[in-house]
């Protein structure tokens, strides 16, 4: 079984990134692939304030010196094989609600108990923007950036796009918009196609690896 989970990095309920998440992780769910996602909205996560507290005093089952809702993401994380993490684009990178999940995910790298605990996990970038050219790529590498800082393994969707999925919420990507429609991502079918490859090529990476840990 292959353990996915989503993560959402935009703060708006019911936003455009979750329903780009819903259709990449649609593309895979089965009989041998549990999915789930995780919402940054209503979240109520601090930033991380460099105590290094998870490097002296982390033990198990206890990730932070902060107690706040980082707590169900930090045991889901653990629990996945493969991370299929989205952004919307803000300021042409990633929201400073997801980056400051990165921050905190700093306790699986230096962490006493969990140090290291991403490593060789997968990880897949999505992201949408208001327009087809002003961040997208650039958010994707931002997140790209942190799958490395974990020593993570990055799966791309091959022949479609380069970084991952790239959806756009104004029509066309041009800015123009029907105010009635609130998920106009879901007109952006090359966007939505980005967004399943994507999260095939995660799977098909995350099998790879969790065979070949089961053999070694
Ligand atoms: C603070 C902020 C900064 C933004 N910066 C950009 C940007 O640089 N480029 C862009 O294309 N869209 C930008 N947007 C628009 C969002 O990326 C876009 O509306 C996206 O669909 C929001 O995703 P959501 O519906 O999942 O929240 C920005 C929006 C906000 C709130």
């Amino acid at each position: 079984m292959i353990n996915v989970l989503g993560i959402c990095g935009s703060p708006v309920k019911d936003s455009n990134t979750e329903v780009m998440m819903k259709e990449a992780l649609s593309a895979v769910e089965g009989e041998k692939v549990k999915t789930k996602i995780i919402t940054l909205n209503g979240k109520k996560i601090e930033d991380c304030r460099h105590c290094n507290w998870c490097m002296i005093k982390q033990s198990e089952g206890s990730y932070c010196a902060l107690k706040d809702d980082m707590d169900e993401i930090y045991a889901r994380v653990l629990d996945a094989d493969a991370l299929l993490v989205a952004s919307p684009v803000y300021i042409g990178r990633l929201s400073g609600h997801l980056a400051c999940v990165f921050d905190r995910l700093r306790c699986f790298i230096h962490g006493k108990f969990y140090g290291s605990a991403l490593k060789h996990k997968v990880g897949a970038a999505m992201a949408v923007g208001w327009l087809r050219n002003s961040g997208i790529e650039t958010t994707l590498t931002t997140i790209h950036w942190a799958f490395l800082t974990y020593q993570m393994v990055i799966a791309a969707p091959g022949i479609l796009a380069t970084f991952g999925g790239v959806g756009v919420s104004s029509l066309g990507g041009t800015g123009a918009f029907d105010p009635k429609d609130k998920h106009q991502v879901l007109k952006d079918e090359y966007g939505l196609k980005t967004a399943r490859a994507t999260a095939k090529s995660m799977v098909e990476l995350a099998k790879i690896i969790k065979a070949g840990k089961v053999r070694v």
